[in-house]
């Protein structure tokens, strides 16, 4: 018996859907009311508000030309530290507006038009757009179905790396939710060593893991730091996507100076500030959000083990992010829309996250963002279940 959603004591039972809906949330405005919406990852939950005293007090002060973000650069270290980038030297950081910029602007820099990169697919769509509308060939190799989850396919990985150039990691791994293990990691490292490629390792989800070990960062062995430039932000964290700021992190601070261009521009003072608070004074909110969305994988895992048997899945080991695999329904082959159409929730279809030649692989999936409340996850759940148990043979 799936357990309904205790919501006494539930700090997010009350998330009203008519306040949500505005049209400051894309995530809430693009579609029709009525529709839940699961797709872009941002959260429902409000602000943690330190940091929104933070940026309270910093619009009383000023929001011109910031000065440098000393005290910013500094609780960013000390927490790269802890996940194993240690002695980084001042200029192997450089703030961008947000992480995406750092990922178009490493292919820039460390590519040349033509040349492959590498990644593991499904992968956040951005990364094949960030290569292909540069001109340089998006080669993904596909996560391997496991029995306990996804898998790196180390020969074909090993095999795309011999001619390619640079490796674009997402870690942990959105869409599937994967966290790679520090024996996963170790045998990435040896492959870009061995095939001598420069890395970006995106690890923007890194404080959205279940497990209890420490996170570590790719480049926390010193093997492969000179070779790799780590992005990361607050972004998915404490949910301000909207301010735009990310990092780009290297123990070679030539690759900051090559990535660290004017076209990218310079994040906002209220990002800078939001940020600070969340590493100084967030950590608390930070875990009490990662609790509650541990509480709602589990209730969506019990949900469709119960409701949906047909569905295959793996919970989470990270992210708000559940990949699924619907590919037993009939309407398998436009599935996003027949679960907008007909149960009214958006989710995010399959086939964005991989490149051209692969799109087919991934029909059939979806990834669906339970960063909700319980009862509207519930809600959303019962409609999927409604609706998808209907058309079935
Ligand atoms: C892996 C990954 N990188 C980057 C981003 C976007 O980051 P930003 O908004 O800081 O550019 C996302 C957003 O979902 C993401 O999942």
């Amino acid at each position: 018996m799936t357990t309904t959603p205790d919501v006494a004591g539930d700090p997010h039972a009350g998330l009203d859907p008519a306040r949500l809906r505005h049209p400051d949330s894309v995530k809430w405005a693009l579609h029709p009311e009525g529709v839940i919406p699961m797709w872009i990852a941002d959260m429902d939950y409000p602000v943690a508000p330190v940091i929104l005293d933070a940026l309270r007090a910093r619009l009383d002060r000023s929001v011109g030309y910031p000065g440098d973000p000393r005290e910013l650069r500094a609780a960013l270290k000390d927490k790269l530290a802890a996940q194993g980038l240690t002695d980084l030297p001042d200029d192997g950081l450089a703030f961008t507006p947000s992480v995406v910029p750092g990922i178009y602007s490493a292919i820039n820099a460390l590519t040349t038009p033509g040349e492959a990169v590498v990644t593991m697919t499904p992968i956040y769509h951005p990364f094949h757009l960030a290569t292909t509308e540069q001109g340089r060939r998006s080669v993904g190799v596909p996560l391997k179905e496991g029995e306990d989850g996804y898998e790196i396919n180390w020969f074909g990985l090993d095999n795309a790396a011999r001619n390619a150039r640079l490796l674009l990691l997402c870690h942990p791994h959105n869409p599937t939710g994967r966290d790679w293990t520090p024996d996963e990691l170790d045998r990435l490292r040896d492959i870009v060593v061995k095939r001598d490629l420069f890395v970006v390792s995106d690890e923007l989800h890194a404080d959205l893991r279940y497990a209890d070990t420490p996170f570590e960062a790719f480049a926390a062995d010193p093997k492969v730091r000179a070779r790799t430039v780590t992005l990361t932000g607050p972004a998915k964290a404490f949910n301000t996507a909207g301010l735009g700021i990310g990092a780009m992190i290297s123990h070679d601070p030539r690759l900051i100076a090559r990535l660290k261009t004017g076209l990218m521009g310079h994040e906002s003072a209220l990002s800078r500030t939001a940020w600070q608070a969340a590493l100084e004074g967030g950590t608390p909110w930070l875990q009490d959000t990662v609790a509650y969305l541990r509480g709602n994988r589990d209730f969506m895992t019990a949900y469709l083990r119960e409701h949906l048997p047909w569905v295959k899945f793996f919970p989470v080991q990270a992210t708000y992010l559940q990949w699924l695999d619907l590919r037993a329904h009939p309407r398998a082959h436009d599935i996003q829309t027949f679960l907008l159409d007909e149960a009214k929730v958006a989710v995010h279809p399959g086939p964005l996250f991989a490149p051209d030649a692969q799109k087919s692989l991934y029909e059939g999936f979806v990834r669906v963002n339970f960063a909700t409340s319980r009862p509207l996850l519930e809600e959303a759940l019962t409609r999927m279940r409604d609706t998808l148990n209907r058309d079935l043979p």
